[in-house]
């Protein structure tokens, strides 16, 4: 089935929706914008590099004449930005936060926090912004949508090294940082309803291209023939604004986690101890966040 035929079929308006995207700038975060203002919503892009989101917001403005955009400032290593943003969208009514920004091959080191920023991105910041929102967005029925991943798979979390800051290698980290945004969503909403978790499978973005110069050349074209456009790949991520995930499910594409339209299905990666320490862990990092 196309793309276009797929929404008609099952994304509703979102006319009068106010959605927030983190990482709107990005690869999936661009394409998720242009369907949600296809869809009518209106949006608030949540990002860091100001000048990439302003040209976003002027490329949907010129696309959608209709659309109606905020921008806020938010990087998620500088957690001074995000309680600014929190407490920004506070104020705003909000229909729908869909936590997509993300980072993964990136040079490693410790954020104000004392966190690796690997897991501060992937997993710290956001959680304290689905943390201080949940509130705001049960309030009006709005819904969480969190981008997971695959990688989240390959990591078993570790008491005694809970950002994985020993682990040099890139992959361990974002999967365990991933694997903490999951899980303790999971046990945040519990059954009651009211979040996603989605993934896209694997498509090329800024994301996957951290290979070495020669090799990056030789797979680059073959990448993106194989696999999904972000178009398409983030059709799993819209499907997560009109579908719930209960506890140990998420929302990706059907075939082997990597190609076709999204499938709801259950996770068998993390046992019931380990998600319950998860749980706990990821509200100690909360607090250690501090006040708004
Ligand atoms: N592509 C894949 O195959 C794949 C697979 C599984 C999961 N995912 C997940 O999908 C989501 C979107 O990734 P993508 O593929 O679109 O990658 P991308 O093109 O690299 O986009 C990542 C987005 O996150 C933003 N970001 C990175 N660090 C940030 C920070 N410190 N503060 C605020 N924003 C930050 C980036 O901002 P800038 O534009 O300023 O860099 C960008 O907007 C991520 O959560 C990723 O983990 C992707």
């Amino acid at each position: 089935m196309k793309t276009k035929t797929w929404m008609q079929k099952n994304m509703p308006s979102l006319s009068g929706k106010v959605i927030a995207v983190s990482g709107s700038t990005g690869g999936i975060g661009v394409e998720l914008c242009e369907h949600l203002a296809a869809l009518g919503a209106e949006l608030i892009l949540l990002d860091r590099n100001q000048e990439k989101s302003k040209g976003l917001q002027e490329k949907l403005e010129a696309q959608f004449p209709e659309v109606k955009i905020r921008r806020m400032r938010m990087d998620l290593e500088e957690m001074a930005s995000v309680k600014v943003a929190a407490c920004e969208l506070l104020k705003a009514p909000l229909d729908g936060l869909i936590l997509n920004a993300g980072a993964y091959h990136i040079p490693r080191h410790k954020c104000d926090t004392g966190l690796d920023n690997v897991f501060q991105i992937n997993f710290a910041a956001p959680y304290y912004l689905a943390r201080e929102l949940k509130s705001h967005l049960d309030a009006s029925g709005g819904r969480l949508v969190a981008v997971g991943s695959i990688a989240h798979n390959y990591s078993q979390t570790d008491p005694e090294d809970v950002d994985f800051s020993t682990r040099a290698k890139h992959s361990l980290a974002y999967g365990n940082a991933k694997r903490f945004l999951m899980y303790s969503l999971y046990g945040l909403y519990g059954k009651q309803g009211g979040l996603a978790v989605a993934h896209p499978g694997i498509t090329f973005t800024n994301i996957t291209a951290h290979y070495p110069k020669v090799i990056f050349a030789i797979i680059k074209h073959p990448m993106k023939v194989i696999f999904m456009k972000p178009r398409r790949a983030c059709l799993s991520i819209l499907q997560g604004l009109t579908q719930d995930c209960g506890r140990n499910e998420w929302i990706g594409p059907r075939w082997f986690d990597v190609w076709g339209l999204p499938k709801k299905r259950v996770l068998k990666t993390c046992g019931e101890k380990e998600a319950e320490w998860i749980c706990q862990t990821a509200e100690e990092v909360y607090e250690g966040m501090g006040t708004p």
